[in-house]
């Protein structure tokens, strides 16, 4: 009987070790009315009694709070001024003082979508200029399994509305209905599990020391409660170089707007 009337929050965090009081609420309730009708319950309190009831139930909401859909350019505002300003300026800057590797971090990358993308605007902007740049991305993520699609990096062809019929030619080829990206985009990129929320580490272990020329944490502070998405931008912008940049989404502007950072450029979602 007390399991019948325990809160939900409680009981997954019992049950699966996951506190979801983290997240922003309107996407808890989202979530909620969205497994509701999947599962067709007529009301929130009898979708609260199946997932008390039924375990398989609570497992798969909680994995309807991962949301790791990604897409390779997204964000066409911010990667068209990545590609024209941000990294011109931060590798020409490094073949004038001919002075050690670009550092990157991808925070959240899913399947690495948003990680090849950027791997590829370095990589053609050192085929234009004709200088061999090293780079390094970091790129991490919560989820494991991202990180093993990631590392295979085999994607549907949705995946790559935003990519050019010259960059599908130069940088995937087709594996049946799907495109494979190709292997040496790989060669300057260390994938791993990272949680940003994580009281251990301030920056990915395998970067040693973070100093990071450019962090992009993009599409994930949403899901989170104001103290989380705070405790994720300051660890994002913390192990920045002194020059360096953090981009976020077009939609979580106002987040990095309202905690102090400075816009490079208008709507950018580019930030000092
Ligand atoms: C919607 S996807 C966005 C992917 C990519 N950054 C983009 O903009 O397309 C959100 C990703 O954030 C990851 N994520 C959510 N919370 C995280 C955390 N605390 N630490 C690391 N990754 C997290 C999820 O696993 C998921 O892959």
């Amino acid at each position: 009987m007390k399991k019948m009337n325990i809160p939900i929050s409680e009981l997954l965090l019992e049950r699966h070790g996951v506190d979801i009081s983290k997240y922003d609420a309107g996407f808890l309730n989202k979530s909620i009315q969205k497994r509701k009708i999947e599962t067709l319950c007529d009301s929130d309190n009898s979708y609260f009694d199946l997932v008390r009831q039924d375990k398989s139930e609570s497992k798969h909401f909680i994995s309807s709070l991962s949301v790791s859909y990604s897409e390779f350019f997204r964000n066409s505002l911010s990667f068209s001024v990545l590609e024209k300003i941000i990294i011109p300026s931060i590798m020409l800057d490094r073949v004038r003082i001919k002075r050690k590797e670009i550092r990157i971090w991808s925070a959240a990358c899913a399947a690495g979508q948003e990680t090849y993308s950027l791997a590829i605007l370095l990589k053609e902007f050192s085929q234009a200029i004709g200088e061999k740049i090293n780079f390094r991305i970091f790129a991490t993520d919560q989820s494991e399994l991202q990180i093993k699609e990631a590392k295979a990096g085999i994607y549907t062809e949705s995946t790559l509305n935003n990519v050019t019929l010259r960059r599908h030619k130069n940088w995937f080829s087709k594996i049946g209905d799907n495109y494979k990206i190709n292997e040496d985009l790989k060669e300057n990129i260390d994938f791993s599990v990272f949680d940003l929320l994580s009281d251990y580490h301030t920056s990915p272990p395998s970067s040693i020391f973070g100093e990071f020329d450019l962090v992009i944490c993009a599409n994930l502070l949403f899901y989170y409660q104001p103290a989380f998405r705070s405790k994720i931008i300051n660890k994002a912008s913390h192990c920045l170089s002194s020059n360096g940049f953090i981009l976020t989404s077009e939609t979580e502007r106002e987040f990095l707007l309202s905690a102090g950072f400075q816009e490079v450029y208008p709507q950018s979602a580019i930030f000092k």
